[in-house]
C-alpha cells in the first residue's frame, strides 16, 4: 500500500502582537492605551506615567497591564518591544533616544520634538539602534485624508492649485506650546503627505492674548513654488469648532468637513476655464464651470486603530510607517520656520 503524502495546508502567518506601554496617561495617552489594547498587531503591556492620579486612572481600566511611575524602570522591561510616548512635547527626544537605546520601537506623539536638532538626533538614534520610529501625525491614518490622497493620486482634481484649512476651536489652552505647535502639526502632516512637496518658503503671523505670551491664534502660509500655496488658520479662541479644508484643483476640487460624521468629503466638478481663442486668453475672459457634487464612501474605522496596524506590522517587517521619523522631521522643519516667521511679524522663510 502506498504511503499517502501529506497535504501541504497553507496558512497564513499571524503576526506575533508587539507588546507595547504607554508613557503619559494624561489626555491623550489614554487614547493610545484604548487602540494599543483593543489592536490584533498589539498588546498593551504597560503603563508609565510618574502622575500616580493619572497612572491609577489608566491602570484601573487595564488590570491585565503592568504600572511604572519611573520611566528608566519601565525600559529595563525586557518584556516591552515598543514604547508610545504621549508626554509634553519637550520630553519626546530625550524619552525617545533612551527607550530606543533600550532596544524599543518608538511611536511619539505630534510634534516630534519642538526643534529640528532634537527631531534629528532621534531620526540618528533610530537609525544607529536599527528601531522603527513614527510619529502619531494621526489625520494622515484617518479614513477621509486617505480617500482624499487616493482621489488626488488617480489624477481625479488636476492640478492641485491650493489647500485652504480652518482648525479652530475653544482652547484647550496648552502651558509649553503656542497654537502653531499644537494644531499646526495636523495640517503640516496632512499637506505633506498629500502633496509629497516640501514647501519652499513659508510666512506666519500669530497673536497672544494671555500671560504666558504662547501665541493662541495663527494664520500659516506655505509656499510650495508654481502657484501651489497652503493657508492654515489655527485657533484656539473660537467660540465654535472648525474643521474644514478645501483642495482646489484645476479639474476638480474636495471639501474636507472633519467634523460631518456621514459625508466628511464632497467632491465639486466645477472650476474655470480659460477660453479657448487666443483673443479670450488675452481678455482673461474665464468660464465657470459648475458639475455634479459627489460624495465618496468613506469607511467609519478610528484613524489609531490604521496607525497601530501600520506601526506594529513595521515592527515585524522592518519596513518604514507611513509617519516615519523623517516625515516627523519635515513637519517640525516647517514649523520651526513657522515660528521664526512670527517673531520676524510675517517675513518669509526659506527653507
Ligand atoms: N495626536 C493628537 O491628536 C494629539 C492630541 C492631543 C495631544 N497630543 C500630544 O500628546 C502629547 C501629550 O499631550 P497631553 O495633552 O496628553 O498632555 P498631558 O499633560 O495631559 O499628559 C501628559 C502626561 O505625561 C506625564 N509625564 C510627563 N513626563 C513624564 C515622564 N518623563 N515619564 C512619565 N510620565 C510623564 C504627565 O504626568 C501627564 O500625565 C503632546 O505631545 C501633545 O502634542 C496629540
Amino acid at each position: 500500500m502506498g504511503v499517502k503524502k501529506k497535504a501541504k495546508r497553507k496558512t497564513t502567518k499571524k503576526q506575533i502582537p508587539v507588546r507595547m506601554a504607554v508613557v503619559g496617561c494624561g489626555y491623550w495617552g489614554p487614547n493610545l492605551a484604548r487602540n494599543i489594547a483593543s489592536n490584533a498587531g498589539t498588546h498593551l503591556h504597560a503603563l508609565c506615567d510618574h502622575d500616580a492620579e493619572q497612572l491609577g486612572k489608566q491602570a484601573k481600566i487595564y488590570s491585565g497591564a503592568k504600572s511604572y511611575r519611573s520611566f528608566s524602570k519601565l525600559i529595563d522591561d525586557k518584556d516591552v518591544e515598543a514604547v508610545a510616548i504621549a508626554t509634553p512635547v519637550g520630553s519626546h527626544a530625550d524619552l525617545a533616544c533612551a527607550a530606543m537605546e533600550a532596544g524599543k520601537h518608538v511611536l511619539v506623539e505630534k510634534p516630534m520634538a519642538g526643534t529640528i536638532a532634537d527631531c534629528e538626533r532621534m531620526v540618528a538614534c533610530a537609525k544607529k539602534n536599527k528601531r522603527i520610529l513614527a510619529v502619531d501625525h494621526v489625520f494622515i491614518y484617518s479614513p477621509p485624508v486617505r480617500k482624499i490622497k487616493e482621489i488626488i493620486d488617480s489624477g481625479e482634481l488636476g492640478e492641485i492649485y491650493y489647500i485652504d484649512s480652518v482648525r479652530i476651536n475653544l482652547g484647550l489652552f496648552q502651558s509649553d506650546v503656542n497654537v502653531l505647535w499644537d494644531l499646526g502639526p495636523h495640517d503640516v502632516a496632512i499637506v505633506d503627505h498629500l502633496l509629497g512637496k516640501t514647501p519652499r518658503s513659508v510666512s506666519a503671523v500669530g497673536v497672544a492674548h494671555t500671560s504666558s505670551g504662547l501665541e493662541d491664534m495663527a494664520y500659516l502660509n506655505m509656499d510650495f513654488g508654481d502657484s501651489l500655496i497652503a493657508n492654515f488658520h489655527l485657533n484656539w479662541l473660537s467660540p465654535v469648532k472648525v474643521r474644514h479644508v478645501i483642495i482646489g484643483g484645476s479639474k476638480r476640487s474636495i471639501v474636507y468637513n472633519h467634523l460631518e460624521p456621514v459625508e466628511p468629503i464632497k467632491v465639486y466638478d466645477g472650476g474655470i476655464e480659460l477660453g479657448d481663442s487666443v483673443d479670450e486668453r488675452r481678455g482673461l475672459l474665464v468660464n465657470y464651470r459648475t458639475g455634479d457634487v459627489w460624495s465618496p464612501q468613506i469607511d467609519r474605522e478610528e484613524a489609531l486603530k490604521y496607525l497601530m496596524d501600520d506601526f506594529s506590522s513595521c515592527i515585524r517587517s522592518g519596513k518604514q510607517p507611513l509617519a516615519n521619523g523623517a516625515a516627523g522631521l519635515r513637519v517640525v522643519k516647517t514649523l520651526e520656520a513657522a515660528q521664526y516667521s512670527i517673531k520676524a511679524q510675517g517675513g518669509r522663510i526659506t527653507l
